[in-house]
């Protein structure tokens, strides 16, 4: 079975051939980061229209890569939400179109459900696995049962991970996006060795009780320290790391400390896990797989990383979610319909 992918859901156009056998036949990421640099964020209306400009030359040149015919694909997987909507449109109206055309099932996925299942098209893991999701959009603990069984233990009551990181850059001015741009920041200062204790950022709700999280009370404080450390209106480059280094420490000691509260959430109900799976983009960051591979250790748990191309936003992740689902019975042989809608 050989499935297309197509994910258009936020600033990356990517198209992918994934088989039942785990095998990436193609994987195509095409980032906008170039065109979306100049605002310090996302334009969903230049998302949309690059989209639009770049998915069909895209889905070409993946057939050829592969050495495929359009009829060689047995089903078309798409991004049908939550993301940005003029992108969703387009990958799913280009993936309707596709399965119409080409008389094969249309799959509608479920971004997130995308992300949870990564890990199990490389490296494979089984099921069931606590996943956390840290991504520009998303900030979630699941307990991820089986195609379609999940249950949500802990969500961000505000701002995802990955905004953070984002606005935090912003912030400090290291610019667009901000969790690479954070992380090169936080080790000029580790080498440099200061000190993150030094800028008394908080740790929004490490030691409390529950798996949900918050992050806007850090960018608050992080605004704050920045302005009482600005010399004539500017941020000396070495505070601005130092705090860049802070920022990074207290997302990942709040990351690691409402994932260990469901770890023990779930060993209480039963336990049985396989792995902690951690996926989304801000899965990238060194530091956060550090602290979280210490907290699956003290459980007796592997953590478990998709690769980084997995990690951020990809097509890979979607035929294959389209595969688990055909696989699992999750979704109707004749597909999910040409009449599903697009979610924002
Ligand atoms: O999963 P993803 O590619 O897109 C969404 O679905 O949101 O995640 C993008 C997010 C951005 O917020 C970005 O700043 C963050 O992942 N990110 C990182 C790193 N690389 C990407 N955050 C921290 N450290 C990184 N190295
Ligand atoms: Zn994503």
């Amino acid at each position: 079975m050989r499935v297309l992918g197509i994910e258009s859901s936020c600033d990356e156009t990517a198209v992918a051939i994934v088989n039942e056998k785990r095998e990436r036949i193609v994987e195509l990421v095409l980032s906008q980061l170039k065109e979306h640099r100049p605002f310090g964020g996302v334009v969903p209306e230049i998302a949309a229209r690059s989209h639009l400009t770049q998915l069909d030359r895209l889905i070409g040149q993946a057939l050829e890569q592969a050495g495929l015919a359009a009829n060689d694909i047995d089903a078309i997987a798409a991004t049908a939400g939550p993301g940005l909507i003029g992108g969703v449109l387009v990958g799913v109206t280009m993936g309707k179109a596709m399965a119409l055309a080409l008389g094969r099932p249309f799959l509608a996925i479920n971004h997130l459900e995308g992300h949870a299942l990564s890990a199990r098209l490389d490296p494979g893991v089984g099921f069931p696995f606590l996943l956390l999701l840290v991504s520009g959009g998303h900030c979630q603990l699941l307990r991820v049962d089986g195609v379609g069984r999940y249950r949500r233990l802990g969500t961000t009551v505000d701002d995802a991970a990955g905004e953070a990181f984002d606005k935090g850059a912003k912030l400090l001015g290291l610019g667009y996006p901000g969790g690479p741009a954070i992380e090169q920041a936080a080790r000029r200062a580790a080498e440099a060795g200061l000190d993150p204790k030094r800028y008394g950022l908080p740790r929004p709700m490490l030691g409390r009780p529950g798996c949900d999280f918050s992050f806007s009370g850090l960018k608050t404080a992080l605004r704050q320290r920045a302005e009482e450390l600005a010399v004539e209106g500017r941020l000396p480059e070495r505070e601005r790391d130092g705090l860049a280094l802070a920022l990074q420490e207290a997302i990942a000691a709040v990351l690691a400390d409402r994932t260990a509260n469901a770890l023990d959430l779930v060993a209480a109900t039963g336990g049985g896990l396989t792995a902690l799976v951690v996926a989304g983009g801000v899965a990238a960051n060194g530091r956060i797989r550090q602290a979280l591979d210490e907290v699956a250790r003290a459980k007796g748990l592997p953590l478990v990383a998709p690769p980084l191309g997995l990690c951020t936003d990809n097509a890979a992740m979607i035929a294959w979610a389209g595969i688990e689902r055909l696989q699992s019975g999750q979704a109707h042989a004749d597909g999910d319909g040409l009449d599903f809608a697009a979610r924002p």
